[in-house]
């Protein structure tokens, strides 16, 4: 069901959190499919109404830099130089974890990602709630995150007991996604904090790895983030046959991010037999949004 914020609301959903629920919940960047991080049996709910294989790891969201060292064994240098600049805020880091971190939430994985988010209700709910919060994006698995209360009922329906409606997320595309457990510090997954503004605070950055087809790197899935609509890049090849419609983007990389989803969502609902998509600019700042329109044309 979607709630418009009250502090009943607010109350509700967090208590929902700390008996096991799911509670669907706005972030800056996308809605997130929320649950006690430290309950494996919430954290498997997820899985299940996502879809999601097992191999893929959560995001564990919290409020304060504290709450983020509690879940890890170290916490580098660069961790607080990363988390001082950009947190609360689109950047996930990548650490190693705590036992306390349940393998629910890491695919098993010796590490975790963590993130504050820079959204009032989500800090709300987080404090209220007084765990970490496991968090994907609040959409069945491979298809377009949501960016609004809508997108995750439209995806969803009634399996999420509260959808919280904080109305549009300014983001608009995932987090960037920086590992720190690795000898020198990788980029998991461009967004919009960008490779450069990374590469100010850290120095030298490997860049992400290729996208792959099968669940061998957790999370690179290619086929990620797909309209039902299939959808593709122009260049050399003519359209296909059928009846098409065209995405437009503003010419600002920020800017685009924050109306891709919502706008591949209103194309994919016009059933049409294709979307196409001129190539956006090869500069850093595109990045993420480049990433994204790669996976969803990629079949
Ligand atoms: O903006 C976001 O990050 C949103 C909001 C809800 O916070 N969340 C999100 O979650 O996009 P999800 O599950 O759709 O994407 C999680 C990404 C995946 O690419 C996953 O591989 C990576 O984070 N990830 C999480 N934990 C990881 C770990 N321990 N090692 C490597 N990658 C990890
Ligand atoms: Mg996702």
């Amino acid at each position: 069901m979607i709630c418009r914020i009250s502090p009943e609301t607010m109350a509700r959903a967090a208590a929902l959190l700390r008996a096991g629920n799911l509670v669907a919940f706005p972030t800056e960047t996308v809605y997130g499919l929320g649950a006690d991080a430290l309950n494996p049996g919430a954290v498997r709910r997820i899985f299940e109404v996502k879809g999601r294989p097992a191999t893929s790891p959560l995001i564990v969201h919290v409020h304060s830099i504290e709450r983020a060292r509690g879940l890890v064994r170290d916490w580098p240098e660069n961790a607080t130089r990363l988390a001082e600049k950009f947190w609360p805020g689109p950047l996930t880091l990548v650490l190693s974890k705590r036992p306390m971190v349940p393998d629910e939430v890491t695919a098993g994985l010796g590490t975790v990602g963590i993130r504050i988010p820079a959204h009032p209700v989500a800090l709300e709910l987080l404090r209220a709630a007084g765990t970490p919060v496991a968090a994907p994006s609040a959409n069945r698995f491979t298809q377009l995150s949501p960016t609004t209360a809508q997108h995750v009922f439209d995806g969803l329906g009634d399996s999420v007991e509260i959808i919280l409606d904080a109305g549009p997320c300014a983001v608009g595309i995932e987090s960037t996604v920086l590992s720190l457990a690795t000898a020198v510090p990788t980029l998991l997954r461009p967004g919009t904090i960008s490779l450069a503004q990374l590469t100010d605070i850290v120095g030298r950055i490997e860049p992400a790895p290729p996208p792959v087809g099968a669940h061998t790197s957790p999370g690179q899935h290619l086929r990620h983030y797909q309209p039902r609509t299939r959808l593709i890049m122009t260049g050399p090849n003519p359209l296909p046959e059928g009846r098409g419609a065209y995405l437009r983007l503003p010419p600002d990389a920020g800017l685009a991010a924050a109306c891709l989803y919502d706008k591949l969502h209103a194309l994919d609902a016009l059933n049409v037999d294709w979307i196409a998509v001129d190539p956006v600019p090869e500069t850093r700042e595109w990045d993420g949004v480049r990433d994204r329109l790669r996976r969803a044309s990629a079949h």
